[in-house]
Parts: C-alpha cells; sequence; structure tokens
C-alpha cells in the first residue's frame, strides 16, 4: 500500500519511520516531510493549510491511507475531503476536531457527559471577562484563547493584574488572532500531570501505553510552556486504577458524547489530565497524537502500525487483539534553537547524528531541520531535533539519551538535563508521593 504522512515535524518523522517497518508498504510519501524524512519517504512541498493540494497528492499517489499529524488540517477539514474521495485517513473529521479546536466545545461535551474538568466561564467580550477578573478570589487562574495557538494560548495568572493583561492580550491585542475572539476563564487544578493517548476508531478506544511530557522550558518545570521539550515511558503515574478510571469517566463518555451527537471520533485522542486529590480531570484534548509523545511511544510499539492505523481508519479496531509493546522504555529529549520558544536563529549547520544514532537503542528525530542545496543539515528553528533511546528500564534509556545529546552538535542548541528524572526517583522509593 501507499502511504501519506501529512507534517513536517519529529511525531510525522516517527509515523514514517514505524510505517516503514510495515511489511504492507510499498511506497511512503511525506507533505511537505521534512530532511529526516527523506531518507525514509518521498517529500512533496504542499503545505498543511493547503488542503485542495493535499488531496490531489493523496489521489495522484494512489494512496490506501493518508496519516494526518498536526491539528490545523484536521481542523480545517482535510479529512471530510479525503474521506469525499474515498481515502481512509488517521484523524478525525472536521466536527469532531472540534473537540481541539475550540475549548469552549470541548467544556461543553464534558459538562453534557459529566467528565470531570476544571470550572470554567466562557466570554465573547472582553469588557465582562475584565470584570469578571475583579471577581476572582482564589489565584491563580488560567485564561485560555478559545480556538487553536500553538500550544501558546494559555496563561496561568496569579493575581487580578496578570489576568486582566491576558485577558487584554487574547482580546483586545489579539495576540492568538480568531482564537482568541472567545476566551476561557478556568479554576486551576494542582496535581501531577499525564498524557494519556488512545486510537479510537469511532466506538473502540484502545489506549497506547502511557507518556509524561515536559512542557516548561527549563529544568525543574521552570521556564514558559512549550511544545514539549521531552517525554518518557512507561511511567508509574498510570496505576492500574487511576488508567481505570481515566478510561471509564474520561475516554469512553467523550467517544460516546461525540458519537451521540454525530460527530464520531476516530484517529489518535489525546487526553491531556491533571491527577487531581479528587481523581483525574482534563485539562485539555487534542485531536492528534501528541509531539514528542509520538517519538518515545512508537519505538515501543510491536504491532504493525500500518494495520493499527488502517482499522482505526475504517471502523475495525476491535478486530485487533491487543496492541503489542517491547519491554523497553524509551527516553526523548528535545534539542531546541537559541530562545525557543520565543525566538529562533535558523540556519545553523547540525552536526553528530549519525554518531549519535551509532550508539544502541538510538534514534533521531527531525523536528525543524532543513537540507540545503549543498546538502549541509542545517537548523530551521523551534524544536530542531527529538532524540530519544530505548534502554532496559528509564534509568538505562535516560542515560542512553543523554551520551546521544552530547554527540550533537550546532549553534545555540539547548535541552533540558532532567526528562525522566523524577519518574526515576520515584520508582526509586516507591512510597514518596509524587509531587508538583
Ligand atoms: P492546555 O493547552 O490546555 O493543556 O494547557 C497547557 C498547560 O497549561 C497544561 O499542560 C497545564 O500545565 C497548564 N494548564 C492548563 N489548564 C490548567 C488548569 N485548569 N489548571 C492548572 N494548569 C493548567
Ligand atoms: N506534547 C504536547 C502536545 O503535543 O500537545
Amino acid at each position: 500500500m501507499n502511504v501519506l504522512v501529512v507534517g513536517s515535524g519529529g511525531r510525522e518523522h516517527a509515523f514514517v519511520d514505524v510505517l516503514s517497518k510495515s511489511r504492507d508498504i510499498e511506497s511512503l510519501h511525506a507533505a511537505p516531510g521534512n530532511a529526516g524524512m527523506a531518507d525514509l519517504a518521498t517529500c512533496h512541498a504542499v503545505p498543511v493549510n493547503d488542503l485542495a493540494g493535499l488531496v490531489a497528492l493523496a489521489q495522484r499517489l494512489a494512496v490506501g491511507l493518508v496519516v494526518v499529524g498536526p491539528e490545523v488540517p484536521l481542523v480545517a477539514g482535510l479529512v471530510d475531503k479525503l474521506e469525499a474521495v474515498g481515502i481512509p485517513a488517521l484523524g478525525p473529521n472536521k466536527a469532531a476536531a472540534q473537540l481541539e479546536g475550540s475549548k469552549a466545545f470541548m467544556k461543553d461535551l464534558c459538562r453534557r457527559a459529566r467528565i470531570p474538568t476544571a470550572g470554567h466561564r466562557a466570554f465573547n467580550d472582553a469588557s465582562e471577562a475584565l470584570a469578571w477578573c475583579g471577581n476572582i478570589e482564589d489565584w491563580p487562574c488560567v485564561i485560555k484563547a478559545d480556538g487553536l495557538a500553538a500550544g501558546k494560548g494559555v496563561i496561568i495568572a496569579q493575581n487580578e493584574q496578570e489576568a486582566c493583561d491576558a485577558v487584554r492580550a487574547i482580546m483586545l491585542d489579539e495576540q492568538f488572532g480568531k482564537a482568541g475572539e472567545r476566551l476561557l476563564i478556568e479554576e486551576f487544578l494542582k496535581g501531577e500531570e499525564l498524557s494519556v493517548i488512545a486510537l479510537v476508531d469511532g466506538e473502540t478506544v484502545a489506549v497506547l501505553e502511557p507518556s509524561r511530557d515536559h512542557k516548561r522550558a527549563f529544568d525543574g518545570d521552570k521556564g514558559p510552556n512549550t511544545g514539549g521539550m521531552g517525554a518518557y515511558s512507561p511511567t508509574s503515574l498510570l496505576t492500574p486504577r487511576i488508567y481505570e478510571q481515566i478510561e471509564e469517566r474520561v475516554l469512553i463518555p467523550t467517544v460516546h458524547a461525540l458519537a451521540k451527537q454525530g460527530k464520531p471520533f476516530r484517529g489518535l485522542l489525546y487526553a491531556g489530565l491533571m491527577l487531581t486529590g479528587e481523581g483525574p480531570m482534563v485539562l485539555e484534548f487534542n485531536v492528534r497524537g501528541g509531539d514528542p509523545e509520538m517519538e518515545i511511544l512508537l519505538p515501543r510499539l510491536k504491532t504493525d502500525a500500518l494495520q493499527l492505523f488502517l482499522a482505526t481508519a475504517t471502523g475495525t479496531l476491535d478486530q485487533i487483539e491487543e496492541i503489542e509493546w517491547t519491554s523497553d522504555a524509551c527516553c526523548g529529549v528535545v534539542l531546541t534553537d537559541g530562545d525557543y520558544p520565543l525566538s529562533t536563529t535558523p540556519g545553523a549547520p547540525i552536526t553528530g547524528i549519525e554518531q549519535a544514532e551509532a550508539l544502541p537503542g538510538v534514534r533521531v528525530y527531525h523536528s525543524g531541520t532543513k537540507r540545503e542545496v549543498d546538502g549541509k543539515l542545517v537548523t530551521a528553528g523551534g524544536r530542531v531535533l527529538c532524540v530519544t533511546a530505548l534502554g532496559s528500564d528509564l534509568a538505562d534509556a535516560q542515560r542512553r539519551v543523554y551520551e546521544a545529546v552530547e554527540r550533537i552538535h550546532f549553534r545555540g542548541a539547548r535541552f533540558r538535563r532532567d526528562i525522566g528524572t523524577r519518574e526515576i526517583q520515584r520508582s526509586a522509593s516507591p512510597p514518596a508521593p509524587a509531587a508538583g
């Protein structure tokens, strides 16, 4: 089968990588792809927001499946257009993708289906939101732009001043454009964060191995929120009891509620959760695989990826017995350029990837790289690479990944040095509380 992967980041590189191992792949394509994917797939210069161009490409290549990585084409309705020409896709249609495309839609769905999430109020008017900030008694609170804001539309305000500044930035200064026409003010939840990602075929829910992202820019969870600075899998945070709660109270009711509204969800459903004293609560839903979560999950997948994705796209996930994983742990460290997430200085030559990948269990996924005409690999801004390593346990995987990271060099390279450290400490002293 010919398969097209849509996107240009580390997550899509991981999709291409795992699909390349599938026995039924005839040819692999990526749009637009990146320098890393180009080793395994043919890259086509069609951007992710050119829906008509992507459909035409998929038809020309006679693909049997399109794997859609990022949220933008999903929320814009790429899957509806592919369905209209009879091409199955891994990813929800426009109606179901609202779960990520509008936080107000997501909150409304949670309320109707009694899915636990932070209390909130939605505002369409800046003056009403500003007045509401004056009534808040419990600080901090969380201010969120309603629409897609590339992971940047969430501000944790410590006091009224910061909350009002956030409302003004989102609604009056239109920092996130149309995404900020509506805004949510939300109760702040305390606890440990956990991502759970599941394959959903409209009805059947198959939960993937648990993983843990590190969203803040600096060690010790300091600094601004980013798309993700590193991740590991599995994690002891997901005990069998919490797993059951998440499945029963969050994933299954969400999938049923969407189906009941006539918006059945097919694709990767990502629940961002806070493990609170009252049980798991939903922070957000994404309608796609996480980045860097997919880079550390897919290397552990033993089940044939193409079979699994096709079953999800065609509503036959119930025919797959069980998803199989290696018993290895995986640790992934994101290398960023310059001042990410604030600014970038692209164009720096990258060296050492081959030397890093010579280490056992190491795989380097490209997120923001570019091949220059002379063949030189350079940075292309933001998150540049996701270096991953498999190991017999997380401590082993962490040791290997940092050894690999040390072999890679580019101007301004920055990374967190504590990816997985808290989990390793937790496993070393099991009764210790999972603080902060
Ligand atoms: P989101 O994009 O909604 O997941 O928000 C990004 C990050 O902001 C989350 O990963 C949390 O760290 C934080 N966050 C969002 N909502 C809340 C909340 N209600 N309480 C505490 N932290 C939150
Ligand atoms: N790593 C977080 C996300 O993909 O949204």
